[in-house]
């Protein structure tokens, strides 16, 4: 093995990932005095978050009645009774300070006639605990919501004197003998030198692996890096089957057109005009919860009722709009649908089909972002030194199905809630973690190793495998056949992996050996999804398993946990949901009748 030498830096706090949880748990961090750094793998302001559109939850009550009591009832609905209640009462509870608190940081949302913040309908969030119309609960920057916040939080921290190591690829944690967690070492990608990072706290914000699919609104940068990491630390994950497809995503190519665009008033058609979602969903019609949505399109589809020559997609209509709402409100969109479908907003309905957009799976983590080790004794024993926010993690906040405009809030929420949290029990007395030479060692041998690879095949093609595998077997509707061959698949290439090629042996600016690494963490996320998939024998959120339609809470209401070896053996564990609010009933907090399992229908 070559001799890499390890250049060293000393944190309190070391983040990993810039989009919109690592920025706002960065600025949480720098703005208490801790010193912090935040590595990441593009620059800041083009992490994924820059791409999210509609806009972030609060129950702000800008635009008619609301309360976090509706919103959390909402969460819980959406989640179909698998996210944690604690988890879901702090983030319908914190939104508004959240919220406000970017505003005071400088977030250009837009405003109503009267100033405040402007909010649109989004789907599954209604008001009077659901039994009430659609609510405008979500507090949007034209379609640009994303891009908004993330360079308001890039600014911020900067100002608080973070320390940003940009175009750094994190390799792997330094983990010590007792679990915790020491640091991460990271290779610069634009010299080649490698970096170890001893802190106190590392907090991953990875972001999701939609990538581990063909078609996906994600970026190609979503290929689950942090949920890697904490694979090959021995630590599992959590709820990896459940993976949301996004209604809207442009025909082909796969591009995402904001759920806003629904919430300003768009519907969908099928081959004979009819909006055929009010007959799924006679309440919430075209908003109803995603997953709901996306499971009628692909019905009509297989029904023979899709749109095009192919009869493969469905349209979404927004000309019958006054263009001057399209202007101000829908901006992004309208040059999206140009530019990647051909089409006039104003004159013409987009092409769209459902496409893979948000893991609501991913590191398994408590509402103050620290990352959980279960035990069968102890479901919530935390690790200590490492914490995960954002989509990397799995707070549980999201269940089964995520609401949208729900990430963003989770994003900030949490972000913030783990720098609450890190001024609270990080002692700043206490010394940085020593030298770990070992694990050292260990993360520079696979390094190395995958540098040095020189089998036969190539890391595009097992990528483009397991991405086409994932689409076709672990898709809007499973079955235990389609499951039964994804985990057959998954497997074989799988193996492959040992007997990858990388063909760039230098260390600036290889792109041949970052694709690899992060087709290991994909490979890693992929496995685990569709293995957790086969073993839920019920429907449950964005789990629609068609040989047993029905959700079953009797057996069924709990996490699943998923720990992956280096040979892509999966084991399963569960743990139970948390079904206690924060707050009690008598002090304030929801009406426990209310959030108790029912079906559910929008
Ligand atoms: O449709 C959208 O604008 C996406 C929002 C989200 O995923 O929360």
């Amino acid at each position: 093995m070559a001799n890499y030498e390890l250049i060293d830096h000393e944190f309190d706090v070391v983040v990993v990932g810039a989009g919109g949880a690592g920025l706002r748990a960065t600025l949480g961090m720098a703005e208490q005095g801790l010193k912090t750094a935040c590595i990441t793998k593009v620059f800041p302001t083009r992490s994924h978050t820059v791409a999210a559109q509609g806009g972030i939850a609060a129950s702000l009550q800008n635009m008619g009645p609301d309360s976090w009591q509706w919103h959390m009832y909402d969460t819980v609905k959406g989640s179909d009774w698998l996210g944690d209640n604690d988890a879901m009462e702090y983030l319908a509870r914190e939104a508004p300070a959240a919220i406000y608190e970017l505003e005071h940081y400088g977030v250009p949302f837009s405003r109503t006639q009267d100033g405040k913040i402007y909010q649109r309908p989004f789907g599954g969030h209604m008001t009077e605990f659901g039994e009430g119309p659609p609510v405008q609960r979500t507090c949007a920057a034209a379609d640009r919501t994303g891009h908004a916040i993330l360079h308001t939080l890039y600014g911020q921290s900067l100002r608080n004197n973070a320390e940003f190591y940009i175009e750094y690829f994190a390799l792997d944690l330094i983990m010590g003998e007792n679990g915790e967690c020491q640091g991460v070492i990271a290779w610069k990608l634009d010299d080649g030198t490698l970096h170890r990072f001893r802190a106190k706290l590392v907090v991953l914000a990875t972001g999701g692996y939609g990538r581990s699919y063909f078609s996906a609104t994600s970026a190609h940068t979503c290929t689950g890096d942090g949920n890697g990491m904490v694979a090959r630390a021995g630590l599992p994950l959590q709820d990896m089957e459940f993976v949301q497809f996004h209604p809207t995503g442009i025909y082909g190519a796969g591009v995402l057109i904001t759920e806003g665009a629904r919430g300003e008033g768009g519907y969908l058609t099928n081959s004979e005009g009819e909006r055929f979602m009010e007959r799924y969903a006679p309440n919430a019609k075209d908003l109803a919860s995603r997953d709901v949505v996306s499971r009628c399109m692909t019905l009509e589809i297989r029904e023979g009722r899709g749109v095009g020559p192919n009869k493969d997609h469905i349209y979404l209509h927004l000309d019958h709009l006054d263009p001057k709402v399209l202007h101000e409100r829908l901006p992004g969109i309208t040059e999206s649908a140009k530019i990647f479908a051909g089409v006039d907003l104003t004159r013409e309905p987009i092409p769209v089909l459902p496409t893979v957009h948000y893991n609501m799976g991913g590191i398994p983590a408590n509402y103050h972002g620290e990352v959980l080790d279960p035990t069968p004794d102890n479901p919530d024993r935390t690790v200590p030194g490492l914490m995960a926010v954002g989509e990397a993690a799995c707070a549980s906040v999201h269940g089964a199905n995520r609401l949208g405009s729900n990430s963003l809030t989770d994003l900030v929420v949490f972000g913030r809630a783990a720098a609450l949290r890190a001024g609270k029990v990080l002692d700043r007395t206490t010394p940085i973690p020593g030298i770990n030479a070992a694990q050292d060692a260990k993360i520079l041998a696979r390094f190395d190793r995958l540098r040095n690879a020189s089998g036969s095949q190539s890391t595009a093609k097992l990528r483009d495998e397991m991405q086409r595998t994932m689409q076709t077997d672990a898709a809007v509707f499973r079955t235990d056949a389609t499951l039964k061959q994804g985990v057959a698949k998954m497997s074989e290439i799988y193996s492959r992996l040992s007997d990858v090629a990388v063909t760039d042996r230098s260390l600036i600016w290889n792109s041949d050996l970052v694709e690899t690494l992060e087709l290991e963490n994909l490979m890693a996320c992929a496995m685990v999804t569709v293995v957790s998939a086969e073993a839920r024998h019920e429907s449950r959120g964005a789990h629609a398993h068609e040989d047993y339609p029905s959700r079953d809470d009797v057996n069924w209401r709990k996490h699943t946990l998923s720990w992956i070896d280096e040979n892509g053996a999966v084991t399963l564990g569960y743990r139970p949901v948390h079904v206690d609010p924060l707050t009690p009933e008598s002090e304030g907090g929801i009406d426990l009748k209310k959030i108790a399992p029912k079906a559910r229908v929008y």
